[in-house]
């Protein structure tokens, strides 16, 4: 599991193995989303501090490597606490 922050409320959510980022952060956020399945790009988000962990088709290879970008729909984090811009 990780935590995430979300930068603009403070609000400290913690992530499950078995939850999506999605899930947990929705109902505490204003996140927009669209495909929700990492090709669209609606739900791109500014990573503000951890290290994210993305599954989306959409950053090239030189957006991952600097881990300021993700899409939150299917992203996750590998370190224990993620603050999004959200
Ligand atoms: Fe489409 Fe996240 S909602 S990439």
């Amino acid at each position: 599991s990780f935590e995430v922050e979300l930068a603009k409320s403070g609000v400290v959510l913690t992530v499950a193995e078995d939850q999506g980022l999605l899930e947990v952060i929705e109902p505490h956020c204003d996140i927009m989303t669209s495909c929700e399945d990492g090709f669209c790009g609606t739900c791109e988000t500014q990573v503000l501090a951890g290290v994210p962990e993305h599954h989306d088709t959409i950053l090239s290879e030189k957006e991952r490597e600097a881990g300021k970008t993700m899409m939150v729909c299917v992203g996750r984090c590998q370190s224990s606490r993620l603050v999004l811009d959200l």
